[in-house]
Order: C-alpha cells, then structure tokens, then sequence
C-alpha cells in the first residue's frame, strides 16, 4: 500500500482588506472588542470576480509548481467549500477546466470548517488503495457573501481566502500517518448556513427576517461552538497522536483551523501543552473556513516553522457539526524558485482557457446546425458568456 505525501501547497488571498475599524464603520462594534474577543485584526475580501473556483484555481496552480507536476498527471479534485455559486457544476469541476486538468476526476465536499481536513483523509484513502497517485486538495470559500453584514456577532469573523495541497502516492514511509474524523448532527442548529432556495426568502443583503437574523446567512450560537472547539481539538489531537503512536511532546507544529485566538489558547491549555505550539494567522486573514487550514500551511512553511522530519497536526473543527485531525510526518523542503509567479497568465492556462472556449463553441455551433436555439438556450448562451 502507497503512502499519501504532501508535495505542494498554494494559496490565494484576495487584495482587498477589511480591517476592524473598517467594520466599525457600518455596524456598533469596535477594534477592541473584535481583537480581545478573536485575535483578527483583518481579513480580506474577495471582489465580484473572485470566485471560489478563481481563486481556489490560483492555489492549485501554485501548489502544482511547488509540486512540479503538471495538470494533466492529476488523478483527483477533491474541493472542500461551504460557499459554492453552484451546486453543481461544482467548483471542484471548475478548477479542472480552469488548469486543463484532463484526466482528472473532480468533485466538492461539504465539510464546514472541517472541510479541509476531510477533503485531505478521502485523497489519502484514494491513493491507499491505490484508485489514485496525485491528488490536489483544495480548500476554498468566499464567506463574506454569507454574511448578514448586519449582525456584529457573526460579520467581524470571517473572510475570504483559498488554499491547496498537492498529495502524491510514494512507497517512501511518511506523510500523512493518522487521521480522525468525526460528526455530531445533534448540534447542526448551533452553526448553520440555510440554502435559499428551500426557504424561497429574499436574498442575501436584503430585508431582515422578523426575528431579525437574516434567513440566508450564517448563524451561530458562540458560546457553545467555542466550547464544542476547544472539547474537539484536543479529543483529535490526542486521537491522531495515540493512532500514529507518537507523544504529544513529539509533535513539532499544529496548524488548527483558524476560527478564533482564544478557542485555540484555551485547548493548549486543556492539552496542557504552550500555545506557541499552535500556528496562528488568524490575525491577518480571520475565520476563512475550508481554507483556513491550507492557507495558514503555507504561511508556516514560508515562515520556516516546518522542515523535514517534524511532525505536523491539521485540526479542523465547525458546522455539522464536523471535526478531524490528521498527522502528517513532513517531509518536504521548499522549492528554491518564486512559485507565486504561477497563475492565470501562465501560457499553460491560457491554452487551457482557450481549449474549453473552444469545446464550447464547438457545442454551440452543434447545437445551432441541429435546430436554431430557442429564446431560452440563448439566454443560457449570454448568462454562460457573461460567468466566464
Ligand atoms: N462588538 C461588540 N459587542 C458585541 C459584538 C461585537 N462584534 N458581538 C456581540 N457583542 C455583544 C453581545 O451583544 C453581548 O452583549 P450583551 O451582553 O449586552 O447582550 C456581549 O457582546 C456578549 O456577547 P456573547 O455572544 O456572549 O460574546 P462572547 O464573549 O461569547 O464572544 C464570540 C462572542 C467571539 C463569537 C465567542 O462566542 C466565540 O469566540 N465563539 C466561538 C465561535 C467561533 O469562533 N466561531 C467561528 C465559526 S465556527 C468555526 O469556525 C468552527
């Protein structure tokens, strides 16, 4: 049986920030309160173009060169998002068109907050049995359109972001060693996120419900998430640590899933273990869900926190409600040359663009020589037109 290795990993966060301040311009709330109660200082905000797919696209494409494979030896797409613009296509089919990654098989999952780290468990079963040999896993979510802008206790935590890993089959022991995961529908209604077209309410940004929270955005019971976190981050802690027979005092890093500075503080002590042993940067990019694991990744590895051989714990915790852990021995340098560089305007992804243009046309001018379109299809054509 082939070990899973992490081989590369990218990220994409949008320009624009949103500091607490800036928060406090349009609802009763302040710097003070936000940082001391959450640690974020900022967090980005993804504009009309950045889609899920877009940017979840750029941290492939970055994770691919880190990697040093090209799309069309991915085997697998696996995308983890809480905010998809469609059901389907899924985002995860997106991306593969976005890289020109022919071969590969593609879909989404939902896993809230936990995303990431389930997205990361099915790619390490998919290249155990050996179904696959590259997978990229991706996590990626535009929160702040699933916002009630409105309501302080939910708006001030998140934002919006992408991240992605590259995981490669080797017969070389290491990678990804442990892994626990775990669901407890009983607390769904502690953190949700209704779909509008079950409840046929008015759309985000628009009147409030009576009660008012608004009917399509996140709601949230804080005080019970925060002591849901801070139980499973250290019952997944210990679970992946006794599972890969290591001590915690073996554990080099844990990168948990950026929700909130104190939930984190208050599990170190509960694992009686030093917060310096958590990888933090929800300062700077707040609670980005699915990616929130991938992106804080790469910055611990461009920080120089990770180098071959340590020991590194993913902890993923949120919605469902959803948790998992996964022990990964780390066992890769980083790449000498500037991978940021690698995006849409690589000449390999324009072709790309170019090819799925012309698949699309190629179906239109099908479609228009077996019968002329009807008012609809054209309509369809122009809204296709228009996403691309
Ligand atoms: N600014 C100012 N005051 C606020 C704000 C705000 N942004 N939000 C709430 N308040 C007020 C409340 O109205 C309340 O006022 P009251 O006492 O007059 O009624 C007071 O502050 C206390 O409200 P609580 O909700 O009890 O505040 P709490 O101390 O629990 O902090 C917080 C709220 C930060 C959300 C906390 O519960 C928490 O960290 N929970 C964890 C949840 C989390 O991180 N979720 C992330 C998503 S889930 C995930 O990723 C897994």
């Amino acid at each position: 049986m082939k070990n899973a290795h992490i081989v590369g990993w990218g990220s994409y966060l949008p320009d624009r920030v949103l500091t607490n301040d800036g928060i406090a311009n349009f609802v009763n709330t302040s710097h003070e309160w936000i940082y001391t109660r959450t640690g974020i200082r900022e967090r980005r905000i993804a504009n009309q173009q950045e889609t899920p797919a877009k940017m979840g696209f750029e941290a492939a494409a970055e994770a691919l060169a880190v990697a040093k494979i090209s799309p069309s030896q991915v085997d697998l797409i696996v995308v983890a998002t809480s905010t998809p613009v469609h059901m389907f296509p899924s985002t995860a089919s997106q991306i593969q068109d976005y890289l020109g990654a022919r071969r590969a098989a593609a879909f989404d999952l939902s896993a809230a907050c936990t995303g990431f780290v389930y997205a990361l468990e099915m790619a390490t079963n998919s290249i155990k049995v050996g179904a696959s040999e590259n997978v990229l896993v991706i996590g990626t979510e535009v929160m702040s359109r699933v916002l009630d802008w409105q309501d302080r206790a939910t708006c001030i935590l998140f934002g919006d972001g992408a991240g992605a890993v590259v995981v490669r089959g080797s017969s070389i022991p290491g990678g990804i060693m442990a892994s626990t995961l775990g669901s407890d529908g009983s607390g769904g209604n502690l953190l949700s996120l209704p779909v509008n077209y079950h409840t046929n309410l008015p759309i985000l940004h628009s009147q409030p419900s009576v009660n008012g929270h608004h009917p399509n955005a996140i709601r949230m019971n804080g005080r019970q998430v925060f002591r849901f976190a801070v139980r499973v981050i250290a019952e997944s802690v210990q679970a992946v640590c006794r599972d890969a027979e290591l001590d915690l005092e073996e554990v080099d890093l844990i990168i948990p899933h950026q929700a909130n500075t104190r939930i984190i503080e208050t599990a170190a002590k509960k694992l009686k273990i030093s917060p310096d042993k958590f990888f933090l940067n929800v300062d700077k990019a707040g609670n980005t869900s699915a990616a929130s694991i991938p992106l804080a990744l790469c910055q611990a590895v461009g920080a120089g926190r990770l180098k071959p051989d340590d020991n590194v714990i993913f902890v993923g915790f949120g919605g469902g409600l959803t948790w998992g852990a996964s022990l990964v021995k780390w066992d890769v340098t980083p790449p000498a040359y500037d991978t940021h560089q690698i995006n849409w305007r690589d000449p390999r992804y324009i072709w790309a663009r170019n090819k799925s243009r012309l698949k699309r046309l190629g179906r239109k001018v099908v479609s228009t020589i077996s019968g002329s379109p009807t008012p609809e299809a054209r309509l369809r054509d122009a809204e296709e037109a228009k996403d691309e």
